[in-house]
């Protein structure tokens, strides 16, 4: 074996994808583990069980965090590998737990080939990146590397009412660990695409270069409810139709402005919701995206004229409320070469490409170098229970992740080791 690898395996991986897979599982397949619910409560109990048997030193720091550490030959800052174990509603196996379970197998093979690395290595599975129920995503992360304060997190409010605070009180992992107390010296996200890109071209491994720009915005329109049958159109303020008019001009200014621009209306609640009634209040969410922070303002910009101009129109008022605003991250140009390199020399076809979805490793790189890969995606699907990577995919990038760990770690008794033949 090259004593730069590691005797990873991706059948004990796969296994843990399906174990934890298992808890919050949808009937007909898919799960939904959504932050701080029962059931995430429930996947953490499953990784922390895991850390422990793995020999990792577990933390928990206040927002929930979970930290697994494998000791250095000397302290300091961790090689860190690290997503998420939360899901959305309808959410699939691979987004987010692939990152925390291939860092756990890579802690398997090193304890397997009895390799001391020099550095200390950490899995790390972070708070809420889905933003599902609770936003901004990526908010464990965001905490970690102080870009939002504790109370102010602690204080967030659930789609569904619930205080963050206390959601994470009741699962039991209202941990007692600083804030940022664990450093990274590197950190690696490995992750499934989400997207159709590598699948299409037949690449195995996208080398990241960073993410691109996310703005999110909460409408909450307001105009008012009448007899759907004796309100002549023009006496009309109807909060619903305004929603919708919303929702079309504004995937229509992402099919005109055009390139990479996205724009979705993920969810739109009317009030009071009834067949014969006129709607009073529309709330909605409008998500936009663009890898270039000055594209993204345009859109911004046009969006905010839309809303104005459908309002006014329309007769119902408007209040706008930020649930999230990130720029673009480009990861550190170093690190992301050697994603690069380390898949080729694997034998990977590679392509450089800039990540659609959020991703803890954003908020990460604000700290650390920072580098991601991807493996496809089937069908391009995610955030969909019929999300899917192939068993040899998983195992392509669990190699890189591996070999990239034990090179930014540093490989202490490699001497020894090779000597015993345990390398
Ligand atoms: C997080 O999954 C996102 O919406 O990109
Ligand atoms: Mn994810
Ligand atoms: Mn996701």
């Amino acid at each position: 074996m090259n004593p730069s690898s590691l005797p990873v395996s991706t059948d004990r991986l796969v296994a843990r994808l399906e174990a934890l897979g298992r808890v919050g599982a949808l009937e007909g397949g898919g799960v939904c583990r959504l932050a701080l619910t029962k059931a995430d409560g429930e996947g953490r109990d499953l990784v922390v069980g895991w850390m422990k048997e793995l020999g990792l030193d577990v933390v928990v720091d206040g927002i929930g965090n979970l930290f697994g550490t494998r000791a250095g030959s000397r302290p300091g800052p961790s090689v860190m590998i690290g997503s998420h174990i939360d899901t959305v509603a309808t959410g699939g196996l691979y987004d987010g737990n692939l990152g925390v379970l291939a860092g756990l197998e890579v802690i398997a093979a090193l304890n397997d080939a009895g390799i001391v690395t020099e550095h200390p290595v950490t899995v790390a599975a972070f708070t809420n990146e889905e933003g599902a129920r609770f936003q901004p995503d990526m908010l464990g992360s965001l905490v970690h590397v102080g870009g939002l304060p504790l109370e102010e997190a602690l204080a967030t409010k659930a789609v569904d009412g619930a205080v963050l605070a206390d959601e994470l009180a009741a699962i039991g992992y209202a941990g007692e660990a600083s804030i940022g107390g664990i450093e990274a010296a590197a950190y690696f996200e490995y992750h499934i695409e989400q997207g159709p890109v590598l699948e299409a071209e037949a690449i195995e491994i996208g080398v990241v270069e960073g993410v691109q720009g996310i703005s999110w915005t909460e409408l909450t329109l307001t105009g008012r409810s009448s007899h759907a049958g004796t309100t002549p159109m023009r006496l009309r303020r109807d909060a619903g139709l305004a929603a919708a008019r919303i929702a079309a001009e504004v995937a229509g200014l992402a099919r005109e402005i055009g390139g990479d621009v996205v724009a979705t209306v993920g969810s739109v609640k009317l009030t009071p919701n009834l067949v014969n009634v006129v709607a009073a209040r529309a709330v909605m969410t409008v998500d936009l995206r663009h890898p270039d922070e000055g594209i993204l303002r345009v859109v911004e910009a046009r969006f905010a004229e839309i809303v104005d101009r459908v309002a006014a129109e329309e007769k119902v008022e408007v209040a706008r409320r930020t649930l999230a605003r990130f720029e673009p991250v480009a990861f550190a140009p170093a690190l992301v070469d050697r994603v690069e390199a380390v898949a080729k020399r694997q034998g990977r076809s590679t392509r450089r490409m800039f990540s659609g979805a959020g991703h803890d490793a954003q908020m990460l790189a604000r700290v650390a170098p920072a580098a991601m890969i991807f493996v496809p995606s089937v069908g391009g699907l995610s955030h969909n229970v019929r999300e899917f990577t192939a068993h040899a995919d998983l195992g392509n990038g669990l190699s890189v992740l591996a070999e990239l760990v034990l090179e930014r770690a540093g490989h202490a008794n490699v001497d020894a080791a090779a000597s015993r033949g345990a390398v």
